[in-house]
């Protein structure tokens, strides 16, 4: 058994959830759209962004602490949504919950997870995000909404980039369901994960928690494309962020924004917080990366609403690029779920601390101490945007 302090990056922890966690559940993780061209952008163009090496500074007293929409975190980062973390190990979105919540940072649970709003709240004690994914049965997404308020989620996260599911052929491949279906394949690599199994023994969570016994009329309630082709709703426009803006009075956040000009319409209809995002490369193969979607965004709605990103964070270094690009904070979903994977809660919590410790000794070694203070200085010009304004420090 692999002590946590032997994890040292993230990298570590998805190999430890590779051998972990049964092949359909680690692929539909670990996989982006068709040729996974915008997946791999993703951390490419981040790992680009270098940095400036500043010396001779008094660097003692480093302050991580930010806000997130009023709230105060330890770090500026949140916990993405996910779907199925439940089946990265069991009662996977509980433990990752507790997790981000010990650690002082918000945790978003998916419409598509396997524990529900119910029994994250009744478990975790306190407030969470909730993402919610727009279907046809607008008197559902009316429940689910209650549902979310009455459990004291602070914000919803209205997801508008997965109306349509971009094809992974790993999914397919490996006849991604939940619970998985007792194929002899299937039945010969859960063989191989007797931890896993002996987590899922114990535990009644199993399906879609927030659908499953809510709705009716579902052919197939095992399966994550089948639910997205018959129930998302592709009519979904502006207007209906207006209707969920007034529906819903807490902070309201959009996720899946690409350009400056959604971006705009997102603000427009009162949305607190934007994430830019293209779905971890899930969805639109071929979009580019969202650190170079990030700066025209920034730029154009920055002074409206709170700008976030995710896509590709796989350390504090990524973390403190983006805060440089000017977003006011990060998601993060596969390393958290690689911490699932590898060890259970321990696993998130190890996430976050070695993300929190890279992102301490980076600011210290650019010379900051302050993460409110960071901007593109840090980082090497000439691997900046054209035209993005870059100031030298100066002492
Ligand atoms: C769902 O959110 C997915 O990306 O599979």
């Amino acid at each position: 058994m692999t002590r946590p302090e032997m994890i040292t990056c993230i990298e570590d922890l998805r190999q430890q959830a590779k051998r972990r966690v049964p092949r359909m559940f680690y692929d539909y993780v670990d996989s982006g759209a068709y040729t996974e061209a915008t997946y791999r952008a993703n951390e490419r163009d981040l790992a680009r962004l270098g940095f400036v090496q500043r010396v001779g500074r008094n660097i003692t007293g480093r302050r991580l602490e930010s806000q997130i929409l009023g709230a105060p975190v330890r770090m500026p980062l949140a916990l993405a949504p996910t779907g199925l973390a439940g089946m990265q190990c069991a009662d996977g979105e509980i433990l990752a919950a507790r997790a981000a919540r010990d650690f002082g940072i918000p945790f978003t649970l998916s419409t598509v997870s396997i524990c529900s709003i119910e029994d994250v709240a009744a478990a975790t004690a306190s407030p969470f995000w909730f993402q919610l994914y727009v279907m046809k049965d607008r008197g559902f997404i009316e429940r689910l909404v209650g549902r979310a308020r009455a459990a004291g989620c602070t914000a919803l996260v209205v997801t508008v980039d997965l109306q349509v599911q971009g094809q992974r052929h790993k999914d397919i491949l490996n006849g991604l369901s939940t619970p998985p279906k007792p194929s002899l394949r299937n039945l010969i690599n859960l063989a191989t994960k007797p931890r896993w199994c002996l987590g899922m023994l114990g535990t009644k969570r199993r399906s879609f928690g927030n659908i499953v016994g809510h709705v009716s009329g579902v052919s197939d309630v095992t399966s994550l494309a089948g639910w997205v082709a018959e129930q998302f709703d592709q009519t979904l426009t502006w207007e209906d962020i207006g209707w969920l803006r007034r529906i819903w009075d807490r902070k309201l956040i959009v996720k899946g924004v690409m350009t400056a000009e959604d971006a705009q319409a997102a603000v427009d209809q009162g949305a607190d917080a934007v994430i830019v995002s293209n779905h971890g490369g899930r969805q639109l193969d071929g979009a580019p990366s969202s650190i170079s979607a990030l700066p025209a965004i920034v730029a154009k709605i920055g002074s409206q609403a709170e700008v976030h990103i995710d896509g590709g964070i796989r350390s504090g270094q990524d973390l403190l690029r983006v805060r440089a690009l000017g977003a006011h904070a990060a998601h993060i979903g596969r390393p958290f779920l690689y911490g699932l994977g590898a060890m259970g809660e321990t696993g998130v919590r190890r996430c976050l601390e070695i993300i929190h410790r890279e992102l301490d000794i980076t600011m210290a070694l650019c010379g900051q101490t302050d993460i409110a203070q960071v901007d593109a200085s840090i980082l090497a010009a000439a691997d900046l945007p054209a035209g993005f304004p870059h100031t030298p420090l100066t002492d």
